[in-house]
């Protein structure tokens, strides 16, 4: 098992794909994009495949989320896709996406076994898409996210950001969009993970800021804590159910308590935390030929230096390195 001196246990695995996106987001990337990995330094999908399955077969992971950057923009996505689900035991599998270009693969998603996806939105007004993610392609997303819904990608789960100024007004908006559709809304506190350094406290939209706003337009009861097991996002039911709508507080009420995800980068490095500032190479192992058993035991090592938590309300808080993008949700 992946356990750290916590006693924590990780079994939700985070598979970021690529580091590259067709968005930019104002809160992940500056307008110019980054400086991607180079070619030769991501994992091959065989790598990937490789590593996937040791973790579910020998370390206990049970649950594998794939995510970018942009996961769609890797071509072999539905082969990878088909090829963990077909591990024994087999793990559940998500995909967290921005919607674009999922139209035309939701269904072939579906058929490879991919069981659900969360698309990132963060506002209904094209206008404001546009300002938020540089990009002109909000029908884009609302095309993906119907088609996820039709091919059986569900329950279909939508992240939202709202960010001051921009569409901080929107989350009664949101909500009322999400039920009428059938989409499980989450909003997620913005955390400092831009690539431009630029997130401020102060400035940020907070869980309590968003409840209260939701609170103008509905009637939210907690769903409870033994509902919420180690999931991050607090969720409420909606005028009495059975829809729900959840608030990931990651920066104002952290969870890392009962944190119990790995994450692999594109490039073959294991994170123990978002916010870790250190990292174990286990490209380095998978091409100096390891067998199976070593790459477990790195594993197994690189978790049990996992820290208590991210203390991102600390002063001393530093932000790693590597941005969301080359991270992922
Ligand atoms: N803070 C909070 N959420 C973020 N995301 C990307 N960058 C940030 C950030 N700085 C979200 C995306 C997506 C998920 C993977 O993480 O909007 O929904
Ligand atoms: Fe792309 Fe997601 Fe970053 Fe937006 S937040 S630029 S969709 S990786």
């Amino acid at each position: 098992m992946l356990i750290d001196t916590y006693g924590r246990v990780a079994t939700d695995l985070r598979v970021s794909l690529t580091d590259r996106c067709n968005l930019r987001c104002t809160y992940c990337m500056p307008e110019e994009g980054l400086q991607w990995l180079a070619k030769p330094d991501l994992l091959t999908d065989d790598e990937i495949v490789r590593l996937i399955g040791i973790a579910v077969t020998s370390l206990g992971v049970e649950e594998v989320r794939f995510t970018g950057g942009e996961p769609l923009l890797r071509p072999g996505l539905v082969g990878i896709v088909e090829r963990v689900a077909a591990l024994e035991p087999r793990p559940q599998t998500s995909l967290t996406t921005n919607g674009i270009g999922l139209r035309r693969t939701a269904r072939a998603l579906k058929e490879a076994g991919l069981d659900r996806v969360n698309v990132s939105l963060d506002t209904l007004r094209p206008g404001v898409f546009k300002t938020l993610t540089r990009r002109d392609r909000h029908q884009d997303v609302l095309d993906g996210l119907s088609a996820a819904r039709e091919a059986g990608l569900t329950p279909v789960k939508v992240n939202s950001v709202l960010m001051p100024g921009l569409n901080d007004d929107e989350a009664p908006d949101l909500l009322a969009w999400a039920v009428e559709h059938g989409y499980e809304l989450r909003f997620i506190e913005q955390m400092p993970l831009d690539a431009q350094h630029g997130w401020k406290r102060d400035g940020m939209i907070t869980a309590g800021d968003i409840l209260a706003s939701l609170r103008t337009r509905f009637e939210l009861t907690p769903e409870g804590d033994e509902a919420r097991g180690s999931a991050p996002a607090e969720r409420w039911l909606v005028d009495g159910g059975p829809h729900r709508v959840g608030v990931i507080a990651s920066v104002t009420r952290p969870f890392c308590r009962a944190c119990d995800r790995t994450r692999l980068t594109a490039d073959g490095q294991v994170r123990t935390c978002l916010f870790a500032t250190e990292e174990t190479d286990l490209r380095a192992a998978l091409r100096s030929g390891a067998p199976d058993e070593e790459i477990a035991r790195v594993w197994k090592l690189a978790t049990w230096g996992k820290k208590a938590g991210a203390g991102l309300d600390d002063p001393s808080f530093v932000q790693p390195d590597r941005p969301m993008s080359a991270i992922g949700g």
